[in-house]
This record gives structure tokens, sequence and C-alpha cells, in this order.
């Protein structure tokens, strides 16, 4: 009985100077070891007195535990001080934490914005929030537009606004065209008005909410060459110095003439086609899991039996979205005197062209905006 009570008493001395982990776990051998103290003292138990072996047994029993459990605690201790202070080991691999990004929409303004800013345009944000006006009215859009219907348009059950109309949520940046003439009062004007736009639109190819951005510029002598040479500019440093652009005629309400602007396939490089083996199964390695159609190497095709036609633009060109001269109507809403000066404007959607320079063929566009990590990690 008196060995045990030793045992105990020593070992709470030599528990309180073990400074360190390994002379914790030099202790713990010492004690709970195979041949450690503890399990010596079991042996002891023959030559104890039959009637005395019961009493013997509990009492290293419960020293055994009082052991483990003064271990097991100052293991605590020592653990959680070690790894603050005295054994940094700066060799040892770091550990990882997860770390977030900007999200695709982000880095898609970041680029365009800066893309502008190298040429003399100056970055607007109008209101998501807007009157009918300046959505509308100002851009030479009448009252029975199919656009202005409440399939086509958010309406916001606001007070209308005596002079402006019902609020909106806007439903495309054209409306920055007119703000920003106003607020300017003069030419030249060089904006691009990157913004939310909203449409009730809800399916594989389309979100309620998304992003526009819209380039004007109104001076002297503004002509199409501008526009023109503006946009090719854009579609070189966005997706690459390879890349031609094409203007096509269109119809809008609020330029005038209109284009719809082009821009070569980066999968085909503006042929229409590639050649059939690549498309059979080569996918290139940065081909991002989400896509449903791989991205494809180009080649140069070989004889006109080996071609298959490119599956992401058909023809060469993929369209970008609208474009044109102001029309003399919305250069007057904004107070500019359209003898005087001319302009021109376009409008592009940022996930478009985001996606269109990453090859991105997606299945279901609402993934975008899901929140899924393991989307947005790709990017
Ligand atoms: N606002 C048009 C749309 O959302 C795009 C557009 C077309 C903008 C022609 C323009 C333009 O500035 O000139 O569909």
């Amino acid at each position: 009985m008196q060995s045990t009570k030793d045992i105990l008493n020593q070992f709470t001395t030599k528990l309180h100077n073990s400074k360190t982990l390994s002379e914790l776990e030099k202790l713990r051998l010492d004690y709970l070891g195979r041949n450690g103290k503890v399990n010596t003292l079991l042996k002891d138990i023959k030559s104890i007195k039959v009637d005395d072996r019961k009493n013997f047994g509990e009492s290293i029993n419960k020293i055994k535990d009082e052991i483990e459990l003064a271990i097991g605690e100052k293991l605590v201790k020592l653990s959680s001080r070690e790894d603050r202070d005295t054994s940094f080991d700066i060799t040892r691999p770091g550990k990882e934490y997860p770390h977030g990004s900007l999200h695709l929409a982000t880095l898609a303004i970041d680029e365009i914005s800066k893309i502008f800013e190298k040429i003399g345009f100056i970055r607007m944000s109008y209101p998501e929030v807007e009157w009918e006006y300046f959505s509308f009215d100002s851009l030479n859009m009448p009252p029975d537009h199919p656009a202005r219907d409440d399939f086509e348009t958010f309406f916001i059950e606001a007070k209308p606004h005596n002079k402006y109309g019902k609020m909106v949520l806007t439903p495309h940046t054209s409306s920055g065209q007119p703000r920003e003439m106003k607020r300017l009062g003069n030419p030249p004007i060089r904006m691009i008005n990157i913004a939310k736009t909203y449409r009730p639109n809800w399916d594989a190819s389309h979100t309620p909410m998304f992003h526009q951005f819209e380039g004007l510029c109104v001076d002297k002598k503004i002509n199409i060459t501008h526009l023109k040479g503006t946009i090719s500019y854009f579609a070189k440093e966005f997706f690459g110095e390879g890349r031609e652009i094409r203007l096509r005629p269109f119809h809008f309400q609020f330029t005038e003439p209109s284009f719809e602007v082009d821009v070569t396939c980066g999968v085909c490089n503006g042929k229409g086609y590639v050649p059939k083996v690549i498309l059979a199964n080569e996918v290139r390695p940065e081909s991002r899991s989400w896509t449903s159609s791989p991205r494809l190497s180009y080649g140069e095709a070989g004889q006109d039996d080996e071609r298959i036609k490119c599956k992401l633009c058909k023809s060469g060109w993929l369209e970008l979205g609208g474009s044109g001269m102001v029309h003399p109507s919305v250069l007057k809403a904004g107070g500019i005197d359209p003898d005087e000066y001319t302009g021109w404007a376009f409008g592009f959607g940022v996930e478009r062209v985001f996606m269109m320079k990453e090859g991105l063929n997606l299945d279901d566009l609402r993934v975008v905006y899901s929140g899924d990590i393991r989307f947005l990690e790709q990017f």
C-alpha cells in the first residue's frame, strides 16, 4: 500500500517537472509502459497475502487511472503551448486553408473595365432600379414596344414618377446612354456602363439577373469606322490577337443604322469547321468538366472529307451583341444637338462574352449563379 502511494507522489513531482511533449512521453513509458512502474508493481501481487490481493489490485488500478488522466491533461496543455510557440518547425508543410476567389462575373467586369479604361473610357454604373423613361422612352422605344410588356420587363409596384413613368428593374444598360449625356451636358463622351440587368426569364440559357456592358462614344464627326475599330480592339484584347469582328445590319430602336456584332469563333478560328480527327475524341487538358461540348484544338483542316462542322459556332462566327450609331432622338433626349454631334453605342452581355472567351458551353447557364462551389472554383 505504501509503495503505491510513493509511486504516485513520485509521479506527481516528475509530471510537474515535465516541460515538453517528449519528456511527458518518457514519463508515460516509465509509469504505464509494459515494463513501467505500475506493471512492475502488479508483478509483486504474488508476494502479497491472498486476502490482501484484492485491495492491492484495486489500489494499483486506481493509481493507473490517476496517472493516465494526469498525463492526458498535461498532454493537452503542452500540445497547445508547443503549437503556439516553442517548437515551430518551418520545414513542416503548411496548413492549406480554403480560400475564396472572385466570382466569374466580377473577373469579367474587371477585365472589361481595364480594356476600355486603356482607351480613355470612363467606367459608370447607372441605377438598377430605373424609370421607364430612361429604359425606354428616351431610347426611342414607343409605349407599345413589345419589350415594355410584363413578360419582358420587371415592373416595380411603386408610385409612378410624374415625368418618368413606372419604376422598373433596368432591363438593359442602354438606359446609361441618356443618363450619361445628361450628366456630362456636353460631349465628348466615352463611357463604359457595366451593370446588373434584369428580365423575367428563367431557363437553361437565361437567368433573371445578368450583366451587360454598354459602350457610348459621342463627339463631333464620330462614324461607323470608330465603332468598328473600338469593338475590334476589344475583341483582340479580350479574346486574343487573332480574333476578327464583323457588323451585320440589324434593327434597334435607339440606333440608326444598327448592327449585330459577331466575332470569329475561337474553336475553329472563324472557319466553321474543324478537322474530323480532332473533333472525334480529343479534349484539351484545360477543358472544363462542366462543358457540354469539350474545348477543341484547332488544327489546319485536312482534305474536305475530313472536315466536320464546328460544334460551337457552326458558321465560324459567334454573336457578341448589338450596336449602332446613336439615333438622333436619343441624342436629343440626352440634351445633345444631333446636327453638331454624332455617336455610336453597343451593348453586350458580360456572362456571354466571358463564356465565349473560356470556350464554355454550359448545359445550364443557371449554374453561374447557383453558388455551387464545384463550378465556381474553376475560375
Ligand atoms: N440594349 C440592347 C439589348 O439589351 C443591346 C444594344 C443594342 C445596345 C444596340 C446598344 C445598341 O447600345 O446600340 O438587347
